[in-house]
């Protein structure tokens, strides 16, 4: 997936490091930020909060709140730096329905938002690729904690298809990911719907997206 290797490694913003500036810029988001949104826009709810794990530079949160005013979005990230661009970003524009980045590793047991569930969506773009299995594990278990019965986890990226690569440049993205470290690698939806199952997820559809990338949504069953 060459069209979003660059996904990797976020460039630091211009004004990075010359002034309390850390917003930083990802050339993958500024490209893919416009398509992702006008899915998010028919799939999200309208109203309530939004969880974005893994949010990176923040440069989505900040898109996809400020299209959608009545939603709040909680953007949250294992890693200091991409937390504290989110933050910048969310200073910078002026966003008043965008919340403080959390520390959440999907990894954990308990991801410090339990007090606010049943939450009725969570958004995760790009991430379960560039992270362990176990990220997914967590990620769809954490998901079949906290949702809302029929709350909805929505993933962006490159996905395999019962086992095939949908175009070469994704095979390659994959091998590239594989050869940076053995346990990431570009994830197959019929894996991710194994394991949804397991935490009361369901998959509801697939949705294709430019650069040969997808949206896939899952729903939580009704208990
Ligand atoms: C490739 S970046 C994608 C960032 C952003 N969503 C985007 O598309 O530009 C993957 C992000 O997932 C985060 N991440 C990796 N492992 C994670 C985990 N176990 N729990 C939560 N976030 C994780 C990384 O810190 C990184 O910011």
């Amino acid at each position: 997936m060459p069209e979003e290797s660059d996904n990797l490694s976020p460039v630091a913003h211009e004004q990075r490091g010359l002034s309390a500036d850390h917003r930083m810029f990802s050339p993958s988001a500024a490209q893919n930020s416009a398509p992702i949104l006008e899915v998010m826009k028919c799939i999200l709810p309208t109203t309530g909060v939004v969880l974005e794990i893994g949010c990176g530079t923040g440069e989505h949160a900040v898109c996809f709140a400020e299209a959608m005013p009545n939603v709040i979005w909680q953007p949250s990230d294992t890693d200091y730096d991409s937390r504290a661009s989110t933050a910048s970003w969310i200073k910078f524009i002026g966003l008043k329905n965008v919340l403080a980045p959390l520390d959440i590793n999907v990894c954990s047991t308990l991801w410090g938002v339990e007090e606010n569930a049943p939450i009725d969506a969570i958004v995760s773009i790009n991430m379960v690729h560039i992270a362990p299995w176990a990220a997914s594990l967590g990620l769809f278990a954490g998901a079949g904690r906290l949702l809302s019965d029929g709350g909805i986890l929505v993933l962006y990226g490159p996905f395999m298809r019962d086992g095939l690569h949908n175009a070469l440049s994704n095979a390659d993205f994959d091998a590239s990911l594989k050869a940076r470290n053995s346990s990431w690698g570009v994830r197959d939806i019929a894996d991710l719907e194994r394991i949804g199952i397991a935490s009361g997820l369901s998959r509801r559809e697939v949705i294709e997206m430019p650069s040969n990338n997808a949206i896939v949504v899952f729903s939580k069953d009704s208990s």
